[in-house]
């Protein structure tokens, strides 16, 4: 491989988002990107990435520079506008300021305190059904399960939907070998999941109930051309469907990542089962380690420099903030390759970073933590079946298991 015109990069050293043999562990290749090459190009699919921590929290922050504006994802950028850009995630200030600010009234801490109680009765539910079992799937059986039921929570859909909306919002977004975007599964499995959520929406109007979706169709707000008004259905189901596929891949994952990180190093899962109190900053260290969300995309709205090179206006950027949380420069002490679950952590940019960080990152982290506090309070050893556990792909934006088989000892 050539190096890439007007950069000085290593010839050998490429990062390629769809190769899929690179998700179970890119870091050796991130480590170099952020040494070797921190301003990395990528000629095939017409990119720039940045992986420094520093750097990446720079362009999350400078929305001007760096708009979202035609989405947040490299595939979608590359493959024009889709369903999946509209809302929040692909606007910029002032419109992004308001829309999101009128989800936020719905999405309290207090929406959020309420379904605690909810998450852990069900994940008790899900780990108790398998006491005496040899083992079970991490992932199908426990950690997946458990973001589409919150959803489904804050929106008040029935419990006996939940495998409908989680099947649906997963397929849409599933990325197979070789092509980065399917767009006709993701129009058929959004259309689908359209159609139900509009349902719902309806219902609700006609009678509300004490949940997000009632909250969201009653609340009124000032809109751009400052008339007060409610929510449109359509506007509605943008709303929910937008927090129904941010929650539920990215915390499935997320959950994924506990249970292999935590084998990877009985060390550390052993340090949680004699103190229970330290597993809020366990969670946040296997966020560093294994960040779900692998990679951003953002458009240059003007020249700008990176470690001495020109990235012209107009260019993709991509900012691949799960190569940030093992920086060296930001996290120096113990090495930022090993989990250490009392290890101090100020902040990571699991969540991003900037006008668009997530809104559900505190109710991602309450799960997280209640899934590990049920789960070793059980069942405090686990082995995973690493040949038969399988890796997702979700084009370049989310990484991590769909399948961990763990055997029990
Ligand atoms: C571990 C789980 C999660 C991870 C790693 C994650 C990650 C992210 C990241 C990186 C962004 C920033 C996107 C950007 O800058 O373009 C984001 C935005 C967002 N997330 Fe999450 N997320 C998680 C869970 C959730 C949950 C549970 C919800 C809601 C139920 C949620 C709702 C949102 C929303 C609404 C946005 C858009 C915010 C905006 O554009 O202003 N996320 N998330």
């Amino acid at each position: 491989m050539t190096p890439a015109a007007g950069t000085t990069q290593p010839p050998d050293l490429y990062w390629d988002p769809y190769d899929w043999s690179l998700h179970a562990d890119p870091h050796p290749v991130w480590r170099r990107m952020r040494e070797e090459a921190p301003l990395y190009r990528n000629e095939k699919y017409d990119f720039w990435a940045l992986t420094r921590f520093h750097d990446v929290s720079e362009v999350l922050a400078d929305w001007k520079t760096y708009t979202s504006t035609r989405g947040p994802i490299l595939e979608q950028i590359r493959g024009g506008q889709s369903k999946l850009s509209e809302g929040l995630l692909s606007e910029d200030p002032p419109i992004h300021d308001l829309h999101r600010q009128m989800l936020a009234r719905a999405f309290t801490p207090r929406a959020v305190k309420q379904i605690e109680n909810r998450v852990r009765d069900f994940a008790r539910r899900l780990l108790d059904e398998r006491i005496g079992s040899g083992g079970f799937d991490f992932v199908e059986d426990y950690g997946a399960r458990v973001p589409g039921m919150v959803i489904a929570a804050m929106l008040g859909t029935p419990d006996a939907d939940l495998e409908e909306i989680r099947r649906l919002t997963d397929a849409q977004l599933v990325v197979t070998d070789g092509t980065p975007f399917d767009r006709t599964q993701f129009n058929t499995m959004g259309g689908q999941l359209w159609d139900y959520f509009m349902e719902h929406v309806r219902s609700r109007r006609k009678s509300p109930g004490d949940d997000l979706m009632s909250e969201l169709v009653a609340m009124e707000f000032s809109d751009e051309k400052g008339v007060t008004r409610k929510l449109t259905d359509t506007e509605a189901c943008q709303y929910i469907k937008l927090l129904s596929a941010a929650g539920n891949e990215t915390t499935a994952r997320f959950i994924g990542w506990a249970g292999a990180t935590l084998a990877r190093f009985p060390d550390q899962r052993a340090k949680l089962v004699a103190r229970p109190d330290l597993i809020p900053n366990g969670v946040e260290e296997i966020l560093r380690f294994e960040p779900p969300a692998m990679a951003l995309a953002r458009v240059a709205t003007r020249d700008v420099v990176w470690h001495e090179q020109v990235v012209p206006e107009g260019s993709v950027m991509v900012v691949i903030q799960a190569a940030t949380g093992r920086d060296q420069r930001q996290f120096p002490d113990p090495d930022p390759d090993t989990l250490e679950v009392e290890r101090r952590i100020d902040r990571t940019l699991s969540f991003g970073y900037g006008t668009h960080v997530c809104m559900g990152a505190s109710l991602a982290r309450l799960e997280g933590r209640i899934v590990v506090e049920e789960m070793l309070e059980r069942f405090p050893e686990w082995d995973v079946v690493w040949d038969e556990a399988e890796i997702v792909h979700t084009g370049s934006s989310v990484r991590g298991y769909s399948s961990l088989p763990i055997v029990l000892p």
